[in-house]
């Protein structure tokens, strides 16, 4: 397998939109040496207080969320098309059920303590600078708030720095 090889963020070709809504991504994160992992399409990347940071948007139900919570730090993977399966395993199975990393063969890397996957052709290191609930009131378009949260299960927004891009 190709090796990762450590790229500046300026210099990142892609298009979010493509690669984060199409494409998908692997949120990952690591709790008590344990790993889980699920996949995303709602998110986003950009500029705020002075760094460049990911925006990810994690319900409460998600097993995923207790790892990203417990860390600093979490990874977002990007894999390409022939792992179409794989990541709509790691968007339908939760890691309460399954041990999904197992069953998928995929392979964690660590870049120091955040988890990565191997077989992804690129992955953002995150830390984590802000994480705050979604709050009904604070809706404009009310529609959104009855079509997304019919259940009351509001999105936790991360707010992280991209401190490291890997890139095959
Ligand atoms: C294409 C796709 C995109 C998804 N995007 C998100 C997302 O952005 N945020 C979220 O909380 N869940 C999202 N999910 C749902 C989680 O991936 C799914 O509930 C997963 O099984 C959670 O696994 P876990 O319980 O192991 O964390 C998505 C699922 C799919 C298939």
């Amino acid at each position: 397998m190709p090796e990762f090889k450590e790229v500046e963020l300026m210099k990142l070709e892609g298009n979010p939109f493509t690669m984060i809504g199409k494409d998908w991504m692997l949120v990952t994160g690591e709790k008590e040496g344990k790993v889980n992992a699920m996949t995303a399409s709602w998110g986003g990347m950009g500029v705020m207080w002075g760094k460049n940071v990911t925006f990810v948007v994690i319900r409460p139900t998600r097993y995923t969320k207790e790892f990203v919570d417990a860390a600093d730090t979490f990874s977002l993977a990007f894999l390409d098309e022939s792992y179409r399966k794989t990541l709509n395993y790691f968007g339908t199975v939760s890691g309460r059920d399954e041990d999904k990393i197992k069953a998928s063969g995929l392979t964690v890397l660590h870049d120091g303590k955040t988890p990565y996957f191997e077989e992804a052709d690129l992955v953002l290191v995150c830390r984590k600078l802000y994480a705050q609930k979604y709050d009904p009131d604070c809706f404009i378009d009310r529609e959104s708030d009855g079509k997304w949260y019919p259940e009351k299960d509001y999105h936790t927004l991360y707010i992280a720095e991209i401190t490291k891009a890997l890139q095959k």
